[in-house]
């Protein structure tokens, strides 16, 4: 089987058809969709689709970066407010992004720490957004990791130095439609970084994957991502898949110890 370790099926976007939605990723072999939050306005959709859904998606709850504004200090006590509260499978999204908006860069950083710390104690793994921001995250994972910090730099387009420094405090790097792209970058990094270190996302309903480039982008599509990776690193399809579901269950371990 697949996992799309990284999706927001809980968006507007799917809310006609999201049990085709589902149907179509489990015919792909898709049995297990990680939902990652964006902030306080997605938590109620989120853990609605998990809960119709319990065996195949698995809410996580965090503050992404393009949400952080004044009031991110009262969304970060809703993250945690829910994190008590309810049972989540990780933290994220949660990062920097400085492609959109550099304004609240500060508090970006600041948002991102704490959860961090906050990962550390729930002894969850974390979902890192890293969008032009590879500069200031790697660093600030390399100072906080200890042995219960575990995640994903999730939709990794950096170099290989990145991908090493990544690999070697034992974090993932989460591989989606990008790979896909003729100028994503990918063919070149890709074959240098090893299976062991990756793992398979869609980053739905962003980012679909060559040939549905621009439109909206589903869990079904995790396949197609598969063959890229195998085609750019030369192994098959099912090597892929087995490497990378086997990463994901290491990463998420708690959703697989209670199925
Ligand atoms: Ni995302």
């Amino acid at each position: 089987m697949f996992i799309d370790t990284h999706a927001h099926l809980y968006v507007k976007q799917f809310d006609e058809d999201i049990d085709s939605v589902i149907q179509r990723a489990v015919d792909s072999k898709v049995q297990k969709i990680f939902l990652p939050n964006i902030d306080s306005t997605s938590t109620e959709s989120m853990f609605k689709l998990s809960e119709a859904y319990p065996n195949q998606c698995f809410p996580m709850m965090g503050l992404h970066p393009c949400s952080v504004k004044e009031n991110f200090q009262e969304e970060l006590e809703h993250v945690k407010e829910i994190q008590l509260s309810k049972n989540c499978f990780g933290v994220g999204e949660i990062g920097i992004d400085l492609y959109w908006d550099k304004t609240y860069e500060a508090q970006q950083i600041e948002a991102f720490r704490i959860q961090i710390q906050w990962a550390k104690e729930w002894k969850l793994p974390i979902i890192i957004h890293s969008r032009e921001s590879l500069h200031l995250t790697i660093p600030i994972v390399e100072e906080l990791h200890d042995e219960n910090l575990t995640g994903v730099f999730h939709c990794f387009t950096g170099t290989i130095e990145d991908a090493e420094r990544i690999a070697r405090i034992g974090f993932y790097m989460g591989v989606g439609g990008v790979s896909t792209f003729k100028n994503g970058g990918m063919d070149k990094t890709l074959p240098e970084i090893s299976l062991d270190h990756l793992i398979l996302e869609t980053d739905a309903p962003y980012l679909a994957p060559k040939p549905y480039r621009g439109k909206r982008n589903e869990s079904s599509y995790i396949p197609l991502i598969a063959q890229r990776v195998a085609d750019l690193k030369n192994v098959s399809v099912e090597e892929v898949m087995e490497k990378t579901t086997a990463n994901a269950k290491k990463l998420f371990a708690k959703a697989f110890s209670e199925t």
